[in-house]
Order: C-alpha cells, then sequence, then structure tokens
C-alpha cells in the first residue's frame, strides 16, 4: 500500500515537472514581445495587445494599433472556391497589425506611465530599427494570395468536402475548432488555427497537426 502510494506520488511528480517543462503561455512564447526588445522601462507582457479601459476594437479588450495597409491582395476566388474571401476582417487583422510588417510591434494605443518611447532597440534580424517585422516566416506581409484565405466564409452547405459546423464551431474527431462572425455563415480567420497566447502546439496552432488532423477537422479529405 505504502510502495503504491509512493509510486503514485513519483508519478504525479513526473506529471507535474513534464508540464512544467512543455507548458506555454505568452510570458515564454515568442508573443512575449519584451523578448524582442531592450531599452523598454516598462515591463508588462499583456499591454502589447490589451488594454483594460478604452480598447480598440472593444472585442477582445484590443490595445494594438492597426495594421497601416489599406487593402491586402487575398487567395483568388474566382476559380475554385465555393465560399467568398473578404479583406482581412477581425481577429485576422488584429494579428496582421504585427504580421504584415506595416506597424511596430510595440505601437499600442493606451501607453502606460513608464512606457520608454526613446531608447528601445530590436536585436533580431527579422525586426528593423522602427520595431516591425522586415524578415523571417512571421511575416507575412500584405499579399495573402499564397496563403489558406482568411476571413472566407464557411460554405459546407455549397462544399460539400467541408465538414458539417454547429453553429460557429466545427466539432470532428473529439476536435473542436472555432467560427468567427455574428452568424451562418461563419467565418475562418487566423485564431481558427492558431492560438496566439499558447506555443506548446509549435506555431502556436489551436491543435495538432499531427496526421494533418488541423486541416482534417474542417476538411473531409
Ligand atoms: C500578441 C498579441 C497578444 C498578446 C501578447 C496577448 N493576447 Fe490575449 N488575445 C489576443 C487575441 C488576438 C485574442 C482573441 C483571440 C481569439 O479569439 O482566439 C485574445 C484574447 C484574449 C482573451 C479572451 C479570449 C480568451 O482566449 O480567453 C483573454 C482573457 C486574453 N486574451 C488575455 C490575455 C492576457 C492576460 C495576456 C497577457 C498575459 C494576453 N492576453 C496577451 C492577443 C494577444
Ligand atoms: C503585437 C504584435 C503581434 C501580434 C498582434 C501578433 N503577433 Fe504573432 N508574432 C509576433 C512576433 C514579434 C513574432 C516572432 C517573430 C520572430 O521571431 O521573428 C510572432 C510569431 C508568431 C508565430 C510563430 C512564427 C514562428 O516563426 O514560429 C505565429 C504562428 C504567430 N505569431 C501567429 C499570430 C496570430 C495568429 C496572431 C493573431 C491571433 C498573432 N500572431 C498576433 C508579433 C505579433
Ligand atoms: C487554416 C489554418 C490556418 C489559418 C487560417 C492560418 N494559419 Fe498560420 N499556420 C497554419 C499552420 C498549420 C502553420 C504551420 C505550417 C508549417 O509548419 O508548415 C502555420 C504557420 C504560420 C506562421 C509561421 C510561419 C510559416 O509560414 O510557417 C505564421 C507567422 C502564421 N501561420 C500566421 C498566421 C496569420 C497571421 C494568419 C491569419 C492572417 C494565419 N496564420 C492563418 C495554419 C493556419
Ligand atoms: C477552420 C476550418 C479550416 C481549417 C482548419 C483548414 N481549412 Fe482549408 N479551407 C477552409 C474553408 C472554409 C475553405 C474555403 C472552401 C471553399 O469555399 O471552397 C478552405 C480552403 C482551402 C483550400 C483551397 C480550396 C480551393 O478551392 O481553392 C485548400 C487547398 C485548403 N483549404 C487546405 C487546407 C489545409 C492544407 C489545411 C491544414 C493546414 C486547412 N485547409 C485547414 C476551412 C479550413
Amino acid at each position: 500500500m505504502k510502495k503504491t502510494l509512493t509510486m503514485g506520488v513519483i508519478i504525479l511528480l513526473a506529471i507535474g515537472a513534464s508540464l512544467i517543462v512543455y507548458a506555454s503561455n505568452v510570458a515564454n512564447s515568442k508573443h512575449n514581445m519584451q523578448t524582442h526588445m531592450t531599452g523598454q522601462a516598462n515591463t508588462e507582457i499583456c499591454v502589447f495587445c490589451h488594454t483594460p479601459h478604452g480598447a480598440s476594437p472593444a472585442i477582445p479588450l484590443w490595445n494594438h494599433d492597426p495594421s497601416q495597409a489599406s487593402s491586402f491582395a487575398v487567395y483568388n476566388t474566382s476559380a475554385t472556391l465555393d465560399g467568398s474571401v473578404g479583406q482581412p476582417a477581425d481577429i485576422s487583422l488584429a494579428c496582421l497589425g504585427c504580421h504584415d510588417g506595416t506597424t511596430a510591434i510595440d505601437a499600442i494605443g493606451n501607453t502606460p506611465s513608464n512606457w520608454s518611447t526613446t531608447g528601445v532597440t530590436y536585436p533580431s534580424a527579422n525586426i528593423d530599427a522602427g520595431g516591425k517585422l522586415i524578415g523571417g516566416f512571421a511575416l507575412l506581409g500584405t499579399d495573402l494570395s499564397n496563403d489558406h484565405p482568411i476571413s472566407i466564409t464557411y460554405r459546407d452547405d455549397l462544399d460539400t468536402d467541408l465538414q458539417t459546423n454547429t453553429g460557429a464551431t466545427v466539432v470532428q474527431y473529439g476536435n473542436t475548432l472555432q467560427l468567427y462572425g455574428a452568424a451562418d455563415p461563419y467565418t475562418v480567420e487566423c485564431a481558427s488555427c492558431h492560438n496566439v497566447h499558447d506555443n506548446t502546439l509549435q506555431p502556436f496552432l489551436r491543435i495538432s497537426n499531427a496526421g494533418s488532423m488541423l486541416c482534417r477537422t474542417c476538411h473531409n479529405k
């Protein structure tokens, strides 16, 4: 009995240790903007994306400056798609505020009192002296025509190879993925596939793509 208990404790400790090693959050991920700069007196990590007051847009309490791009080239809609692709909206536009390279990673609306506006440098070769992404895998740019369509309507009624959605979710093989918008047809956005706060499943994936399960949760192929 005692031995079983000890074993149990050891197993629990082992699970605990593995969680400590593998759990990822904003602080220990590439989405901790503090790791991409030096000389910023303020040490907050949420502030680059969120503010508790006076947010714009209000959901999800957004603090980062909007993309400076006037328009984006989108996935070619004419030939093959059943749904329609719009200009990036909502959550996707929030991601592109940094990932299109038009806006500095630390350009924010509400700056805390000890926020440094001078003397901040960006050691990474992927970021320019003004704080904008200029290279590396994270730079998507404003030409999204060679990227998986986003802000695309999820038309499982027209494209019968799409798994059936239940309201704003697609539930398949025990996985749940989020669609966006107020009513059917909902749209696929960056955050349908990516979890911005957690890089456990790199690169910031919602669910594992082993066996292409991320793809197959939406596509019945
Ligand atoms: C790089 C940008 C970024 C950073 C940094 C960030 N968030 Fe977020 N957060 C987002 C985006 C984008 C959404 C909306 C995502 C969605 O709907 O999946 C969001 C949504 C949320 C939500 C509401 C939805 C949810 O997932 O529960 C909470 C709460 C939240 N963030 C808290 C935080 C906190 C606390 C921090 C700091 C530890 C933080 N975030 C850092 C981008 C960020
Ligand atoms: C405040 C700026 C900012 C916002 C907003 C932001 N990101 Fe990022 N993201 C970054 C930076 C900076 C990196 C790391 C770039 C590097 O290391 O070269 C990064 C890295 C990533 C990576 C990993 C790329 C790699 O090289 O492994 C993914 C995936 C990603 N972001 C997706 C998203 C998605 C999806 C959203 C919106 C839900 C989002 N990001 C919002 C700044 C941002
Ligand atoms: C349909 C799912 C899906 C959507 C929508 C999506 N991504 Fe991704 N993204 C992925 C997958 C899967 C990977 C990993 C690709 C790989 O490793 O080969 C990835 C990789 C990335 C990377 C790492 C660099 C790269 O090219 O490998 C970044 C940065 C990124 N995504 C940002 C975004 C942003 C920003 C959006 C919205 C504009 C977005 N993603 C929309 C599935 C998606
Ligand atoms: C959240 C749901 C979702 C996920 C996850 C997803 N897709 Fe899609 N994908 C869609 C929708 C919706 C369309 C548009 C289909 C249409 O309207 O014809 C699409 C379009 C496509 C197209 C273009 C089809 C065409 O007719 O031009 C390809 C190829 C594709 N997806 C591959 C992938 C791959 C590969 C993955 C995994 C990395 C993936 N998708 C993940 C929802 C998803």
